[in-house]
């Protein structure tokens, strides 16, 4: 893979989703822009961003939606899935809670997305290893049982993000 510049062959949409501050919004600042940010603003309906990325001799234009995980904050959800053909479901390795959390918006992913679409679950923020409260085992075993690819990244460390990604971009194809 690389970048690409001029003819798009495919334009991929993917759908970022899970509790708030599990670090969506910079999960996504990484992959599009490699950036960082420590005082990172939940977001407030939708966003999103794009990058162009060379996949198997073709070029795909990523699309990367992200909406907000405080329910008041969030845009309509059937808007947000549609013709989504991926989504991360991303937790925070340091809060249970957003792990705990997973089922439900796994819940709610199947409600209203494309039934081939791609799942990834992520657990995100490894570089607190420390602060750790869900045990990698949990997650895999979690992904295992519902068919999820499944990996845990670090937003602030770059660990993984990419690969995240070209994952779900590339079993999409
Ligand atoms: P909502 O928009 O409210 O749904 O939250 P979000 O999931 O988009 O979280 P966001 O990306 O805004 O990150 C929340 C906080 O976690 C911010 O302070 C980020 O800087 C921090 N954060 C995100 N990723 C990481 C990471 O990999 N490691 C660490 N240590 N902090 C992170
Ligand atoms: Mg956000």
């Amino acid at each position: 893979y690389g970048d690409a510049s001029q003819k798009i062959d495919y334009v991929f949409k993917v759908v970022l989703i899970g509790d708030s501050a599990v670090g969506k919004s910079q999960i996504l600042a990484r992959f599009a822009r490699n950036e960082f940010s420590l005082d990172s603003k939940a977001t407030i309906g939708v966003e999103f961003q794009t990058r162009t990325l060379v996949i198997q001799h073709k070029s795909v234009k990523a699309q990367i939606w992200d909406t907000a995980g405080q329910e008041r904050y969030r845009a309509v959800t059937s808007a947000y899935y549609r013709g989504a053909v991926g989504a991360l479901l991303v937790y925070d390795i340091t809060k249970r809670q957003t792990f705990d959390h997973i089922p439900r918006w796994l819940e709610e992913l199947r409600a209203h997305a494309d039934k081939n679409i791609v799942i990834m679950l992520i657990g995100n923020k490894t570089d607190l290893e420390d602060q750790r409260a869900v045990p990698t085992e949990d997650a895999k075993e979690f992904a295992q049982k519902e068919g999820l690819f499944f990996l845990e990244t670090s937003a602030m460390e770059a660990t993984n993000v990419e690969d995240a990604f070209l994952t779900v971009l590339t079993e999409i194809f």
